[in-house]
């Protein structure tokens, strides 16, 4: 008999905190009920044979690891990282089965990553803690596929829980479980049909983080954390690079005051921040796309919605609208054929 291991992880959706985690700042995601599941046996050589259920196959060598652009990098990546610690443990048959939309901005790269890393940790006893598979699976995505991500994705997928959010300190790695008041609200995601890619060199997401880091030299920080919006007025920086710094540093203030209403369950001012937290970053981040605004505005201007905003890294991907409670339905119902009408996408409704 050859013993297999399983591991699963659930994808994310961001409540509040974009493109902060790479400036040390905060976030606040919760997971979603989509997963990615992973079963691992061992098989004599060194080869790693991928099979998703979707039928979708892939092989490779241990220690032959090589970026091919598709979703089997993210496996590639954590042996590749692992080096020697699996390689001296032979071959290995991995079976993937998902519900994540891939490109949705909901983490299906993170569910992989970190799904596949608790799998290989048990089944080989690495002896990796949750933080660490997390670290590992950011540098699987920084050092092998090239998108120079933050940590919200991988600390989500591997620590959150669905029906609470996660309240992330990315500096410190400190974290508080905050509960939904599920039984005050609906959380309603919809796909824009615009799928992203973060490595991708033109889909700005780097560039993004190429920025901050810029503002930061030219401020003489060593993460735009350390700023406040009132010191920020009276510093000497070029318009975009002062729209990217504003856009984060109030993003962070958001957070914050998102978790007040959040444990005050106070849905009207946590609605409110999800319409600001979208403007800034149509506005000053300049991540959105004319479809998404769309969607969030379809969303906005119906009676049951408090407030909507893109989700994730931006460039496509889905949107997150905070709803009245059993009320998802209609507003999905009524937002979704607008939307496919107005453009040439088609929409899902992912919760
Ligand atoms: C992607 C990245 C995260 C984060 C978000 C934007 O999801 O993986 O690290 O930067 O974009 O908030």
């Amino acid at each position: 008999m050859n013993p297999s291991t399983t591991a699963r992880a659930h994808g994310r959706v961001n409540l509040l905190g974009e493109h902060t985690d790479y400036n040390g700042g905060w976030v606040l995601p919760t997971q979603i009920p989509q997963y990615t599941e992973v079963t691992l046996s061992s098989t004599p050589g060194r080869t790693v044979e991928v099979e998703s259920s979707q039928g979708r196959r892939f092989a490779y060598d241990l220690g032959d690891e090589a970026i091919t652009g598709e979703w089997i990098d993210y496996i590639q990546g954590a042996t590749h990282l692992l080096g020697p610690q699996v390689a001296h443990r032979g071959g290995l048959r991995v079976q993937i089965h998902s519900t994540l939309p891939e490109g949705a901005g909901l983490s299906s790269s993170a569910a992989l990553e970190t799904s596949f890393l608790q799998a290989l940790t048990r089944h080989h006893e690495l002896g990796l803690d949750a933080l660490a598979i997390a670290r590992l699976g950011q540098r699987i995505e920084n050092e092998f596929v090239g998108a120079r991500v933050g940590i919200m994705d991988q600390m989500a997928t591997g620590l959150g829980a669905v029906g609470e959010a996660l309240f992330l300190d990315t500096l410190t790695l400190d974290f508080e479980r905050i509960p939904l008041p599920l039984e005050m609200m609906d959380l309603l995601i919809i796909s824009s049909g615009i799928t992203h890619r973060l490595s991708e060199n033109d889909g700005g997401y780097n560039q993004r983080r190429e920025e901050c880091e810029e503002a930061c030299r030219r401020l003489g920080i060593q993460c735009l954390r350390d700023l406040d919006l009132s010191t920020l007025k009276l510093r000497d920086l070029p318009e975009t690079l002062r729209k990217r710094v504003r856009h984060v540093v109030s993003e962070n203030l958001r957070v914050k005051e998102a978790v007040v209403a959040l444990k005050a369950k106070d849905l009207k001012l946590l609605g409110q921040l999800f319409v600001e937290s979208h403007l800034s970053m149509k506005l000053d981040y300049e991540v959105s796309l004319p479809e998404i605004d769309l969607l969030v505005d379809l969303c906005r201007a119906h009676e049951s919605v408090w407030g909507a905003r893109l989700t994730g890294g931006g460039f496509g991907g889905s949107i997150v609208a905070l709803t009245q409670k059993n009320q998802s339905d209609r507003v999905a119902s009524e937002v979704i054929p607008t939307y496919e009408s107005e453009t040439a996408e088609t929409a899902e409704r992912l919760l």
